[in-house]
């Protein structure tokens, strides 16, 4: 697999996927599992932050202990389904802000449609996490990091659930410079370009909008 690309198999992750997929899976648990998941995910994508030693006084002596060296981050969820994302990655880092890029894709074409971008002022500063469970043909995520990049920011990320090949590919291709995280590489897209077997419409599924 490139380099650029990290799918995890860690059991837990993959214990969680297997009841997100479950198409009996209700909202409020589907919901859960998406916010534990992309907990365990930035525990991943976070393993090269860079760190500083500091001395601490514990009850019984000064310790030479590492803490997190000033890295500003920004989490970019793409709406809707990235929202799901959010809070898991801000339950590990929550003194990073948050950006929304909202985007949805037009039933026909399955091209991605922008209608909102707000992004942190300082994003120049920032490395930025891009947040989408579903990574399918790609377009959503290489638009929105199209977006991004125009504000300049130090490095993006980018973390998902499920990726289609089609995808993986397409964003490898038009953004070589940004890392990938996903939990499962499936099989294909459908006639409709959802991912298969996937776990259908993310965005419903965390709403319930249908
Ligand atoms: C879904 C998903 C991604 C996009 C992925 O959003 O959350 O943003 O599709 O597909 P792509 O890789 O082919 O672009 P959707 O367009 O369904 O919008 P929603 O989250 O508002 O339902
Ligand atoms: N968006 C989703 O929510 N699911 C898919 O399978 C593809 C795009």
């Amino acid at each position: 697999m490139n380099q650029q690309v990290t799918v995890t198999n860690h059991p837990l992750i993959q214990h969680k996927l297997a009841i997100l997929r479950d198409k009996n899976t209700s909202s409020k648990d589907f919901r859960d599992l998406v916010r534990e998941i992309s907990m365990l995910m930035c525990y991943e994508a976070t393993r090269d932050l860079p760190l500083e030693e500091v001395e601490v006084e514990t009850p019984v002596a000064v310790a030479k202990a590492k803490v997190i060296s000033g890295k500003k981050l920004a989490f970019v969820p793409i709406l809707r389904a990235g929202i799901g994302m959010v809070d898991g990655m801000l339950a590990l880092l929550p003194s990073a802000r948050v950006g929304h890029i909202g985007m949805y894709r037009d039933p026909d074409t399955h091209m991605p449609v922008e209608y909102y971008c707000k992004l942190p002022a300082d994003v120049h500063e920032r490395d930025v996490i891009l947040l989408d469970p579903m990574l399918a043909t790609g377009g959503s995520a290489i638009d929105a990091i199209n977006q991004i990049k125009k504000r300049k920011p130090h490095s993006i990320k980018f973390i998902g659930i499920i990726g289609a090949p089609e995808g993986l590919e397409a964003l490898t291709k038009a953004h070589p410079d940004v890392q990938i995280y996903l939990a499962a590489l499936d099989e294909k897209l459908n006639e409709h370009a959802y991912i298969v077997p996937g776990l259908g419409d993310a965005g419903d599924r965390i709403f319930g909008t249908k």
